[in-house]
């Protein structure tokens, strides 16, 4: 067999070209979230099927159709995580970490699923993942959304909007699904192919249905938001109290339900109208359930998480990625006992002046060709190994972005000299 082999679908490569955004993206992430007291978590890329049909909910779309499962060879049924919070729980579950404890975690790294790959939609994504475990009040979720915002004016990114909702618990979710399968029933025939679908596992999901023809239907459709416990309320009102008091602008939408069955009480998203149809960058809620529902003591938590991809999108276009990083010296040899010398020599360099970044030409070329390289680089200051030079126990150096001359200098006190020459010009 030959010929060339094909990425898989909705599946990227990261490129270098790309890779400064995301190393903006990911350090300005992590020095906000270690400022909130948040410890880094990282768990398997594989769990146990059996984890994310329990937590995430057979009827979802991701278990129903998005799942990478398998089985492996010792005939265990394991699924590429589709996200991250299962993983989390069963984590602190598996480690004995609940006991009353309290933590706030983050993760970082890629989820999968089987969706119709498009622009902001792939089948391989990052999400950075924020857990928030053992507190029941609503101002562990008015904290969460803050750190949201302020992350999003970190990173220059504007044109997002907040929206959030209340699902109560448990029971009033039953209560208010059984009058929406009434509601939905009176009016079947004007239900599209997927909404009956949903109809008898999920009918809050057809809430979401993007399909023009369905938004009289549902507009029609009663709230959940007027089927709420009182409790679940004063919960809700107390966060909308605290997001003005820290000045967050937030819309309620009472039809944002989710896809993913764990949630309770609080659940919000952070959406953009720059990414089209795609256009949630960061989503989360209350999960105060699931712990207890995966065989844990029971703990109240909530979270989020962001879509990396996305992010990084809205980042690149708002120009706030950093420009790649140059060289500040490149290094250019010639004559045979140079090359045989000239990397021991900026081996010695690197060592003695760790902060600067030396780039030794690779693969030859006559000096011409090396000057090229060196000018396309964007190096400062070259540095000129040659068998004439070492002779005389020096070193050439030439700056590359001003009209200049060549100057030289001992090899002995190189280090000193090129930090002195970089600093004239003004860099390194
Ligand atoms: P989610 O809404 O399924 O929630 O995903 C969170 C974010 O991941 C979305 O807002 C979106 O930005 C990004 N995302 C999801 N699917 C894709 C995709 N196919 N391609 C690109 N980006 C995508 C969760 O995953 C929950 N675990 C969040 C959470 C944490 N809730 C509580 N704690």
């Amino acid at each position: 067999m030959s010929g060339e082999i094909q990425p898989v679908r909705g599946m990227n490569d990261v490129l270098p070209a790309e890779i400064g955004a995301w190393q903006h993206f990911e350090a300005v992430t992590r020095a906000l979230l270690t400022a909130y007291g948040y410890e880094e978590i990282r768990v398997p890329l594989l769990e146990r099927t059996e984890l994310f049909k329990r937590a995430i909910g057979e009827h979802t779309d991701v278990v129903g159709k998005e799942m990478y499962t398998f089985t492996d060879r010792g005939g265990d049924s394991l699924t590429l995580r589709p996200e991250a919070t299962a993983g989390i729980v069963r984590a602190l579950i598996s480690n004995r970490m609940l006991r009353g404890a309290r933590h706030k975690l983050w993760c970082s790294g890629p989820m999968f699923r089987h969706e119709a790959p498009q622009a902001g939609r792939y089948r391989q994504f990052w999400q950075v993942d924020v857990e928030a475990v053992g507190c029941p009040g609503p101002d562990v979720d008015a904290e969460l959304i803050a750190l949201s915002a302020r992350l999003w004016q970190r990173l220059g990114i504007g044109g997002l909007t907040l929206e959030i909702n209340s699902l109560g618990t448990p029971e009033s979710r039953r209560a208010y699904r059984a009058r929406l399968i009434e509601y939905f029933e009176r009016h079947e025939s004007r239900l599209d192919a997927d909404s009956r679908r949903r109809l008898a596992g999920n009918p809050l999901r057809i809430l979401d249905s993007k399909n023009p023809d369905m938004q009289e239907l549902i507009a029609g459709a009663p709230l959940l938001t007027e089927h709420l416990d009182a409790e679940s309320r004063e919960h809700f009102e107390a966060l909308g109290r605290m997001l003005d008091a820290v000045g967050v602008l937030y819309k309620i939408n009472p039809r944002l339900v989710r896809g993913l069955d764990y949630y309770n009480r609080t659940v919000f998203e952070w959406v953009t109208t720059s990414t089209g149809a795609q256009n949630a960058v960061c989503s989360g809620g209350r999960y105060d359930g699931l712990i207890a529902q995966l065989g844990g003591e029971a703990t109240p938590a909530v979270g989020f998480a962001m879509g990396v991809e996305r992010l990084v999108a809205l980042l690149t276009a708002a120009g706030g990625t950093p420009a790649a990083a140059v060289p500040d010296v490149y290094v250019v040899v010639s004559g045979e006992r140079a090359a045989a010398e000239a990397l021991a020599i900026v081996e010695r360099l690197r060592s003695e002046a760790p902060r600067l970044r030396f780039e030794l030409n690779a693969g030859g070329g006559n000096f011409k060709a090396q000057f090229r390289r060196a000018d396309k680089s964007g190096a400062a200051l070259a540095l000129i190994i040659g068998d004439d030079e070492l002779a005389r126990g020096v070193v050439a150096m030439k700056p590359l972005r001003v009209e200049s001359g060549q100057s030289e200098c001992p090899i002995g006190a190189l280090a000193a000299g090129v930090e002195a020459a970089l600093a004239g010009l003004g860099s390194g």
